[in-house]
Parts: C-alpha cells; sequence; structure tokens
C-alpha cells in the first residue's frame, strides 16, 4: 500500500456518505477501490450494516480476495485507533464475523443465488458455472456439431457461406455468429436476426417489369419498323421473359443481366424510358433476395448453434456466465417475493470497476438496489467488448449521476512508482 491513508475531501465524502446512491468516475489509482474497503468498514462501524448486509461486487476473484484482505486489515487499524465504545464493538464483531461478508465476483453473486433458490429458478442445484475459457471451449465444440449438420441440410448454399468466411473474411465464421450471440444473450435477448422480407418488392417489381415488357413490344410494332435493330430488340425482350420465368435466382440474375435493354428506335422515349428503370429495379430486388438468403442461412446457423450450444451444457450440467445472467435476470422478475427478500437483505451494494458491466448486469443491479447502490469504475479502463459491457452504460449512468448530484470525483493519483510497475506486469500482454 502506498503510504498512510488520510482520505482526501472528496473521498471522505464518499466514504462517509453512507445514505442515497453514489457514482465513482475516476480515473487509475486514485483510490476508487480503497474508497470502497473504507466505505464497508464506515458502514458497520456507524451501525448501518453488519458485515453480510454489504454486498460488494469485484472484477476477478482475485480482486474479491484482496478486497477481503483489505477490509480485514483496515477493520483491524480501525478498532486500533476508534475512541467511541459503540464503533469498536460493532468494528470487533464485523471483525468476528469478517467470513461472512458478501465479497465476490459478479458471477459467484448470481450462482449462489441461483443455488439457493433453484426449484424457483428451475435449475438443478447441483450444476456447475463455467469460467470463460472452459466456454469457449463448449461453444466451439458445438458450433464444430452444428456447422455439419448445417451444411448436411443446406447443401451447396450452406458450404459455400462456410467456405467464403474461412477463405476471404478476415474474422471466421464462428468468431461472427458466437459474437452475435453473445450480443443477443448479454441484452437478455433471444439470438434470433430479424428476418428481412423482399418476396413482395421481388413481385412487384417483376410485374413491372412484365408490363414494361409488353408497352414496349407493343410501341415497336405501333412505329411499324423492321430490321436489324428491331430484331436485336425482339431478342433482348426474350431474353427478359426468360428471366422472369427462370426458377432459380442465378439464371434469372444471369438472363436479365444479358438482356439489359437497348436503345433502339428513336421514336419510342417513353416505353424505353420505362422498360430500363423497371429492369434496375427488379435487378435491385433481386439483389435483396439474394441477401435474404444469406441471412436466412446465417439466422439458421445462429439458431442451431444456440440449440448445440444449449444441449451440450445441459449434457454437462453446467452454467455458463450469461445462463447465470439470465437465470438470475428472470428469477427476480418472475418471483417478486424472491426479489424483495434479496434487496432487503442489502443495506448497501457497491459495484467496484463498473465500467465493464453489461446490460444485463445493469438490469440485475437494479432489481436488488435502489439508493443504496455506489457504483464505481473508470471509462478509460473498460476492456473493449468485455462481456459485451458497454461503456455507453456507463457513461449514461454518470450522466444521470451528474445531473442527480451523486456523483463524486476523484482526482488525485496515489499509485506508487512501485505499485504502477506492479499493476502493468500483472496486465495481460
Ligand atoms: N488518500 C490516500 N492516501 C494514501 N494512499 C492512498 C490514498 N488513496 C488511495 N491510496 C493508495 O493508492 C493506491 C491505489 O488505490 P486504489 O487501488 O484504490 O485505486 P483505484 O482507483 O481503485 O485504481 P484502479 O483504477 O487501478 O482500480 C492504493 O495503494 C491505495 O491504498
Ligand atoms: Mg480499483
Amino acid at each position: 500500500m502506498a503510504g498512510e491513508f488520510q482520505p482526501t475531501e472528496s473521498q471522505a465524502k464518499a466514504i462517509n456518505e453512507l445514505d442515497g446512491r453514489l457514482f465513482i468516475a475516476a480515473g487509475a489509482g486514485s483510490g476508487k477501490t480503497a474508497v470502497v474497503a473504507r466505505r464497508f468498514i464506515e458502514a458497520v462501524a456507524s451501525g448501518k450494516a453488519e458485515v453480510d448486509q454489504i454486498l460488494t461486487i469485484t472484477f476477478t476473484k482475485k480482486a474479491a480476495a484482496e478486497m477481503m484482505n483489505r477490509v480485514r486489515e483496515v477493520l483491524r487499524q480501525q478498532i486500533a485507533v476508534d475512541l467511541d465504545p459503540g464503533r469498536v464493538e460493532r468494528l470487533r464483531r464485523a471483525y468476528r464475523n469478517i467470513e461472512r461478508a458478501r465479497i465476490s465476483t459478479i458471477d459467484s453473486f448470481y450462482s449462489r443465488v441461483l443455488k439457493a433458490n433453484a426449484l424457483a429458478a428451475g435449475i438443478d442445484p447441483d450444476f456447475a458455472p463455467v469460467d470463460e475459457a472452459r466456454s469457449l471451449l463448449l461453444k466451439e465444440e458445438a458450433f464444430d456439431a452444428c456447422l455439419k449438420d448445417f451444411v448436411r441440410r443446406h447443401g451447396k448454399a450452406g458450404a459455400d457461406l462456410v467456405l467464403a468466411y474461412d477463405r476471404k473474411l478476415a474474422g471466421n465464421l464462428f468468431a461472427i455468429i458466437n459474437d452475435v450471440h453473445a450480443t443477443f444473450r448479454s441484452r437478455g435477448r433471444e439470438p434470433r436476426l430479424p428476418m428481412p422480407n423482399p418476396e413482395k418488392l421481388v413481385d412487384q417489381n417483376r410485374n413491372r417489369l412484365q408490363a414494361a415488357i409488353d408497352g414496349f413490344d407493343e410501341a415497336v410494332k405501333l412505329t411499324g419498323a423492321e430490321g436489324k435493330t428491331v430484331d436485336n430488340i425482339r431478342e433482348t425482350n426474350w431474353s427478359l421473359r426468360d428471366a422472369i420465368k427462370a426458377p432459380d435466382l442465378e439464371t434469372r440474375e444471369r438472363l436479365l443481366l444479358a438482356g439489359k435493354p437497348k436503345r433502339g428506335l428513336k421514336k419510342i422515349q417513353v416505353e424505353y424510358d420505362e422498360l430500363k428503370a423497371a429492369w434496375e429495379a427488379y435487378l435491385l430486388a433481386l439483389k435483396s433476395q439474394k441477401a435474404a438468403s444469406i441471412i436466412r442461412l446465417m439466422s439458421d446457423l445462429l439458431e442451431s448453434y444456440d440449440q448445440a450450444y444449449r444441449d451440450l451444457k445441459y449434457r454437462k450440467g453446467v452454467l455458463d456466465f450469461a445462463d447465470l445472467s439470465l437465470l438470475t435476470r428472470d428469477l427476480l422478475l418472475n418471483n417478486k417475493n424472491i426479489k424483495k427478500r434479496l434487496a432487503a437483505s442489502f443495506s448497501l451494494i457497491m459495484v467496484d470497476e463498473f465500467q465493464d458491466t453489461n446490460p444485463l448486469q445493469l438490469q440485475i443491479a437494479k432489481m436488488i438496489a435502489d439508493d443504496n447502490l455506489m457504483m464505481v469504475g473508470d471509462e478509460n479502463q473498460s476492456i473493449f467488448g468485455f462481456r459485451d459491457a458497454e461503456v455507453a452504460l456507463f457513461q449514461a449512468e454518470k450522466k444521470q449521476a451528474e445531473l442527480g448530484g451523486y456523483s463524486i470525483r476523484l482526482l488525485d493519483n496515489f499509485r506508487s512508482q512501485p505499485e504502477i510497475l506492479a499493476f502493468v506486469d500483472g496486465l495481460p500482454g
């Protein structure tokens, strides 16, 4: 630890202000985590909460263990220096009961809630939570399994999609599907792509083109002209008629391109312009149809992957982070009493590293916290894409806090040189 801890004015405010919401957005080494630990102590010393009535959420298991040690250490110091017998008594009790402190990662917190309410959550209480690394392996396994089936079901179109992604695009198909899947789940939504419906557009434009060809033919006939130009026009129009009738998209597109309307007879400008415009519009509609068929393939792959991954987890009796979040959210949504009891069991909720919160986590935090939530974080330290966290969420909460007058900024940096080096050493590289 860096030197003697003498809280700054704003740190003291954050530590001692135990009622109401608080939002601390501050830079690295400004003492955010130190404030969480000291506020914990202040809450027990003042009688605001017993140790097990404070929910403290940290980012990693290691951070939770460190927080626990920090709290224990500061409790010891405070017991030695505090002059108020009532506070000392409460601090001693907290020190004795420190193992009951609810200091944990968000996943451990969800696991605990779900195990305690397994029946209501509709799950086997013996489930094992899996970490990110393990769940990635399961995801890859599920994807491989569903890919074989996907290609079998869709034949050439399916195989083409798989090959296109693996050969030409920077990201591979697994990464893309998995990202989309994770994004949906972190928002608490079923992983389903919105389906485009270009059929109506194609129909309308086919009818328009049909009418334009007929109109043009008729106009040519009325001129009474014959010869090479007129033969060419007839040939082009036949190609267009064939295009309209062709059974598959590729032939249709090929014939359509071969039948690009050619200017010929000067006298029939209006009908020619309409034919050209109708031809372009139909070509465009076919392109939408082509895109839609790719989106349908992607959507089918996404859904099969979702199912395969579900099956695999079910067989192994495991739940991943998104499951823990979704199940907890649903448990609390569907069981008002459980939600009430859980919310009432905490006098104080503090979330460190709040910048890495995803929409689902925020929703859950707000379900169990009211004006007793303290959010702490640094938007410059948000880990891009981590569990689909969105720094925009943090920024929105920050703005709200500033408007609501419950935001505190910490402006000093206390991290000493050796600490910074140790910290950088610990970064993944
Ligand atoms: N007022 C203070 N007086 C002395 N040391 C302090 C003070 N505030 C914080 N420190 C020390 O500065 C170091 C960094 O604090 P802390 O880890 O709480 O910062 P942080 O804002 O949580 O950093 P990060 O953004 O990396 O999470 C710690 O060793 C802490 O004890
Ligand atoms: Mg910190």
